[in-house]
């Protein structure tokens, strides 16, 4: 079993939201997962240029690091998402990332896969942040098990806690994997948007063959 977490803090070492990643990646680690960090802030991976390629022939033609982290998402069984606060928001890499995804959620390539999300913030808006991380998982087809996060502010006592928590996590993620864990409010948010999107798919079954074919293949329409 393969876990994956995306750090996107650019602080390095020093990052708040590096310590709960590498204490969600141990958890797994001690779980029985094999584990890689990928530090997203030191990797090439530039803005979508919306050419409308992924939708059309399944891949994106820009030249950097995207498809190869995209693959390693794509190959895990589970998938960690952190992120400080910035701005009551991800940090502008991450976002980077999540906007080249468009047709992981056209083709809800994260479908069986599970994951969680992870955030330090200044002082506040820890679950707003966690829900951004978490929604992106959902939309791309995949299930969250949770988030864990602390408000720095709060005193160092808080960051332990959350350190604590995301090897609980970490491990949970393991579990929640192996005994194939279902959400019934999650699969009701895919089934929902698969009955909204479908009409996107029909209306652009020209322009997106990759997409159509691939909704074809699955039974979807
Ligand atoms: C550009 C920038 C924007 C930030 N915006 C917020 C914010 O809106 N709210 C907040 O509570 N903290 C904010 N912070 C504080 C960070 O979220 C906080 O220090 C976090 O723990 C940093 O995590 P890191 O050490 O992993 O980079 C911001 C920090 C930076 C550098």
């Amino acid at each position: 079993m393969k876990i994956v977490g995306i750090h996107s803090s650019p602080r390095g070492k020093n990052s708040n939201t590096l310590k709960l990643l590498d204490a969600a990646l141990a958890g797994a680690a001690d779980a029985g997962a094999d584990i890689e960090s990928i530090d997203i802030t030191r990797l090439n991976i530039s803005y979508c240029i919306a050419c409308d390629v992924c939708h059309k022939k399944g891949g994106c033609p820009i030249k950097d690091d995207f498809n190869n982290v995209m693959d390693k998402l794509l190959a895990a069984d589970g998938i960690i998402l952190s992120s400080p606060n910035y701005i009551i928001n991800i940090t502008a890499q991450l976002k980077t990332l999540f906007d080249r995804s468009p047709r992981i959620v056209h083709e809800q390539l994260f479908e069986g896969k599970y994951g969680f999300s992870l955030t330090t913030t200044g002082s506040g808006d820890v679950d707003f942040v966690l829900k951004i991380m978490n929604d992106y998982m959902v939309i791309c087809g995949g299930n969250t098990v949770g988030g864990v996060g602390c408000a720095m502010a709060e005193g160092p006592s808080v960051l332990e806690a959350a350190v604590e928590n995301s090897h609980e996590m970490g491990k949970d993620l393991v579990k929640a994997i192996r005994e194939n864990r279902q959400y019934p409010e999650q699969d009701t948010v895919h089934k929902m948007w698969k009955e909204g999107f479908k009409y996107a798919i029909l209306n652009n079954k020209d322009q997106w063959a990759h997409n159509y074919d691939y909704w074809l293949e699955k039974s979807w329409i």
